[in-house]
């Protein structure tokens, strides 16, 4: 099997310079890349930039190598197009069907999975006409991915950054890895915690635990490459911001509670992914707690914070809401599962074993995924991201299903 062929169309805006990085991970880990540039990009990243990294002739317009009839040719051979970043002028005629152009035109002819990764000035990136147009790409299929918050040209800052293009490579991996597979989360607002709560105690210290979040968050990326809208409320991680993910940050389980309601109240699957403490210090000391000569430490008292999942379950914020928990146990895993799912009340429970070296901070997990419908799936040992697929392969068809 040849290398799978990947069209990056780079259209005119100065997040351009970003596709560069883009094209190098891609050519790097085994993909043969044909950049197809809108000629206003050119202004940004010059044509022999994109020939050099990618090793490939970088055109504009189809009037080029006509022999080799390019406009039709390109796009029927792709494995996957990504345009990084899609102007609101491309995302204009790709809704459309404008072709007057190399990457229209191979839009067009393309029968490949689309992945745009839009970048614009918030006001550009929230007027109707755009909105309009994302709508309707992504109902017709297409992945495009939500722009990131924070600086912009100039002096603003907003959304409609380009992602971190090792994050958009990400999203690229994932749908190639899917092959035609429709994006089957597409018009999904889905809802993930991911990390660990802290409690503080003072300003200096917290109880706190091991989640590293790469579970929750390997899920928040198989979600957006699916299609999804995805809020990702992450307390406490040290990881990359996954692109086209609305990231909510936390600290404690109080704030993640009112973080994950709100976003939940018009989600169609929630998965709490996060580990939550299930006790907070009663009281906080607002200056560092000093220890006096001797003075044995005062007892910590703690008291129950409440538990975000059980209640989301009971009281669904939609009808057909799908709610997914996760359980870490230590020792009679698949039995104290069981007794959990029905104490939590939510549709789906990913049991997996947790242990001081298992689990917690590595890139793998094994599980099995207890369902109130009494089925049960064993997921074997494997990448967070394959159990995460794994997770919305069962959410997916129960969305939106009324349960009995
Ligand atoms: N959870 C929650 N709110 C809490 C504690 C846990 O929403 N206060 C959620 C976690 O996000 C996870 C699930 O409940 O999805 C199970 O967490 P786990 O720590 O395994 O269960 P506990 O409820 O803490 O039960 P136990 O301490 O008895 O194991």
């Amino acid at each position: 099997m040849g290398k799978p062929k990947v069209v990056l169309g780079v259209s005119g805006g100065i997040a351009a310079y970003k596709a560069c990085e883009l094209l190098r991970r891609l050519t790097e880990s085994g993909h043969d890349v044909r950049v197809v540039p809108t000629a206003a990009s050119l202004n940004f990243v010059g044509e022999a930039t994109w020939a050099a990294l990618s090793g490939n002739p970088a055109s504009t317009e189809v009037w080029e190598s006509v022999h080799e009839v390019p406009h039709v040719r390109i796009g029927q051979s792709a494995d996957l197009v990504v345009v990084a970043p899609a102007t609101a002028d491309m995302l204009a005629k790709a809704a459309h069907g404008l072709a007057d152009d190399l990457l229209t035109n191979t839009l067009l002819t393309a029968r490949c999975p689309v992945v745009f990764a839009p970048a614009m000035h918030t006001e550009m990136w929230e007027h109707p006409a755009t909105r309009e147009n994302v709508a309707t790409l992504r109902r017709r299929g297409a992945v495009v991915i939500e722009p990131a918050v924070g600086r912009l040209t100039g002096k603003d800052t907003g959304k409609g950054r380009l992602p971190d293009p090792e994050e958009i490579f990400e999203v690229c991996a994932r749908v190639l890895a899917r092959g035609v597979a429709e994006p089957d989360l597409a018009g999904r607002h889905v809802v993930i915690s991911a990390g660990g709560t802290r409690e503080p105690l003072d300003p200096v210290r917290f109880l706190g635990n091991r989640s590293s979040g790469k579970q929750g968050y390997a899920l928040a990326r198989t979600a957006v490459a699916r299609g999804a809208r995805v809020t990702l409320v992450s307390a406490n991680t040290a990881l990359a911001d996954p692109a086209g993910v609305d990231l909510v940050r936390v600290g404690t389980a109080l704030q993640l509670r009112e973080a994950v309601l709100k976003a939940a109240a018009d989600a169609d699957a929630v998965v709490m992914a996060a580990a939550v403490a299930d006790f907070r210090p009663a009281e906080y000391a607002g200056g560092k707690i000093k220890k006096k000569d001797g003075q044995e430490p005062a007892p910590v008292t703690l008291v129950r914070n409440p538990d975000i999942l059980a209640e989301i379950s009971a009281d669904r914020a939609r009808e057909g809401q799908i709610v997914v928990g996760f359980a870490a146990e230590t020792d009679d895993v698949l039995a104290n599962g069981r007794t959990k799912l029905l104490r939590k009340g939510c549709d789906l429970l990913v049991v997996n074993e947790v242990g001081e070296t298992k689990t917690f901070g590595s890139e793998e997990n094994e599980a099995v995924i207890l369902s109130s419908d009494g089925s049960e799936l064993a997921v074997p040992y494997g990448p967070k991201e394959t159990l995460a697929d794994v997770i919305w392969d069962q959410v997916a068809p129960r969305i939106g299903v009324r349960r009995a």
